[in-house]
């Protein structure tokens, strides 16, 4: 698969994401009040979509946007883009510079190459499968700390606004004691690719969808992290949950601290 190519479409949606985000928006809401759509997220998600599909007519395509319209996911072993046109939405709304686009192109339901771009800090992050994990052109290396006491993570509310809450909040008070902080950067894949650059060294979250983290997912592992469910099972792209760390004794030692919140499958 052309590395060229997901480089060059992750740069062209930047460019899309970055005219908007100075503009004023047009905003819909999803499924909470934290949970939000602009026109920048279609149009991004309808050009990628575009480009793809005349690179690859056969190729299948998963898309936030697309999804959201009330169309089930089918993951197949054909060869699929997943993608997030603009993972962080409510970053790009309030302007909060850390939202991006995410891109992961998988084979027999595999991610073999994943970007992330952050058009507005102009970061490029990439990986392919036993190629390691770049940004713009640097080879990355995950953290050294050996345990959470020595950790920073990251983790997020999610765009739900019911009675998972409850959970979220003992989950966060259990690793905030057991850790030197958390932080909420509000992307998903962003979140991962502070794992995998070192600047955190764990990231967990209950809610997300596939398209959030199939491309942050391997970014971490090409870059010497670890990936599992929250409950430290195998991961499982499909799952509404990651864990995502550094190493094993920083992941178990921060699944430790969660409690499974049931979410059903995509
Ligand atoms: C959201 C972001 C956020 C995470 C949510 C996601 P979106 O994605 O990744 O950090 O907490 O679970 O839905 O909606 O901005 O693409």
């Amino acid at each position: 698969m052309s590395l060229q190519f997901a480089l060059e479409l992750a740069r062209s949606a930047g460019e899309i994401i970055k005219e908007g985000y100075f503009k004023q928006k047009v905003i819909s809401q999803k499924c909470s009040i934290a949970d939000l759509v602009t026109e920048t997220d279609t149009k991004v998600e309808n050009f990628v979509q575009k480009k793809i599909s005349e690179q690859f007519p056969t190729h299948e395509f998963i898309g936030e946007e697309s999804v959201s319209n009330g169309a089930k996911i089918s993951f197949t072993d054909s060869p699929t883009w997943i993608i997030d046109p603009v993972d962080g939405t409510s970053n790009f709304v309030h302007r909060f510079p850390f939202c991006c686009i995410s891109i992961a192109y998988a084979e027999k339901k595999k991610v073999a190459l994943a970007v992330v771009y952050n058009p507005i800090l102009d970061e490029m992050y990439h990986a392919e499968l036993g190629k390691g994990a770049f940004l713009n052109g640097a080879k990355l290396s995950v953290s050294d700390a050996q345990n959470l006491s020595s950790s920073i993570l990251c983790s997020e509310w999610g765009s739900q606004r019911d009675a998972t809450m409850d959970t979220k909040v003992r989950n966060m008070h259990k690793a905030v004691l057991a850790s030197r902080g958390i932080r909420s950067i509000g992307s998903a894949a962003l979140s991962c690719c502070m794992v995998a650059r070192g600047s955190v060294e764990s990231y967990f979250e209950y809610g997300i969808h596939c398209w959030d983290v199939a491309a942050g997912e391997l970014i971490v592992r090409e870059a010497g992290g670890v990936s599992a469910s929250p409950d430290g099972s195998p991961f499982d792209l499909m799952s509404r949950s990651v864990l995502v760390s550094c190493c094993r004794q920083v992941l178990d030692e921060t699944s430790a601290c969660i409690e499974r919140i049931p979410f059903d499958r995509e």
